[in-house]
């Protein structure tokens, strides 16, 4: 039976954020008259839940699937209360049914988890961005084998992805409303402190012809190396490791610098802003778009102070997730999205 697109639409939503790898009791679930209609809940197993729905690279662990089977199905069976309708295919509340399917897979994966090992294991996590486009346009989706669960790890904290770059990320995706965002004309970025590389791949994806992902950390740019490849972007994204203030000359002739979750470390925000100044004065019309996570509020006030002494001019802005959900996550604390430029009297 065919699904109206409402119910299509919160399918793609659920996918999207289990994909994601997102926390099932932070997951946005469809309404109880949507979730306990026996075709949408046949439409999850197929297009979600059953193993060949996804490539095996981009299939979540199984500890996993069974955590957002159990909430998915216990949700559905919290649904048969009185106070609904009718679903689509004539059903009521009086009929609850869960899908055979879903309860089989659930009951199959009693699979034995070693707990905390378990949780700093790389696993695949796919970003799959809501757009402002076509319905027959194909998805854009970023795979990355990451450590979401890691703070530091190897001496460096770019093993899973931050906040402030899905913040970035969104910001790519939908300022000045149209596609492709702040990447309009953009041909070349470089991206400082890439980690992950989520947004450099974002750019890429979105249709940036060369993307110069840099980190300081070798570890990090080894498995950026691996996560570019496994995402078919070899040709578009150069990964390198670059210290910050120790080669302003690579990558000069980009159109666009950004950097995520990058002016966390006081030790490090001098550096960082040398490296900004140097480009800034080589190249006066550069645009370098920061996003950062505000976590202290003495650390980021050190940014500013940097900044100004360096003659650079901050345009700020507190960074609210757009309404639907490009991606999903849940900052606990402030993400400004920031402009760095030239002051007037430098120019
Ligand atoms: C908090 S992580 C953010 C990673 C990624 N941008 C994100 O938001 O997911 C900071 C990144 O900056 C890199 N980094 C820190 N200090 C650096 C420096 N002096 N030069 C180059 N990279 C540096 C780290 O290795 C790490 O990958």
């Amino acid at each position: 039976m065919d699904l109206p697109a409402s119910h299509l639409q919160e399918v793609q939503l659920l996918r999207r954020q289990y994909l994601q790898l997102v926390e099932p009791r932070k997951m946005r679930l469809p309404s109880h008259c949507i979730l306990r209609d026996p075709a949408f809940q046949q439409c999850l197993f197929r297009s979600i839940f059953h193993s060949n729905s996804q490539s095996e690279g981009s299939r979540p662990p199984k500890r996993y699937l069974r955590r957002v089977l159990k909430h998915v199905i216990d949700s559905i069976l919290e649904s048969c209360g009185p106070s609904c309708s009718s679903s689509s295919d004539g059903t009521t509340c009086d009929d609850p049914e869960l899908d055979e399917d879903l309860l089989e897979l659930y009951t199959q994966r009693q699979a034995p988890s070693s707990g905390a090992q378990d949780a700093l294991e790389p696993v695949p996590v796919t970003y799959i961005p809501s757009l402002p486009r076509a319905p027959e346009s194909e998805e854009i989706a970023v795979t990355i084998v990451e450590t979401p669960n890691i703070i530091s790890g190897q001496g460096t904290t770019g093993l899973r992805t931050w906040e402030a770059a899905l913040a970035l990320g969104e910001y790519m995706c939908t300022s000045h409303g149209i596609e492709r965002g702040f990447l309009h004309n953009v041909r070349s970025l470089l991206e400082l402190g890439t980690g992950t590389g989520l947004c450099a791949m974002l750019a890429a994806k979105l249709g940036v012809e060369e993307v110069y992902a840099t980190d300081g950390d070798e570890n990090v740019i080894a498995s950026l190396r691996e996560n570019v490849a496994r995402n078919k972007l070899e040709t578009q994204i150069k990964p390198s490791v670059l210290l910050w203030a120790s080669n302003p000359e690579y990558a000069n002739g980009v159109d666009l610098v950004i950097g995520a979750d990058v002016t966390y470390e006081p030790s490090s925000i001098s550096y960082l802003v040398e490296e900004i100044a140097a480009r800034l004065k080589a190249k006066p019309q550069l645009r370098v778009v920061l996003s950062a996570t505000i976590r202290n509020v003495e650390t980021y006030e050190g940014f500013r102070k940097a900044c100004a002494k360096s003659h650079l001019r901050l345009q700020e802005t507190d960074w609210v997730s757009p309404e639907p959900p490009v991606f999903f996550y849940f900052p606990q604390t402030p993400i400004k999205i920031v402009e760095v430029t030239l002051a007037l009297e430098t120019m």
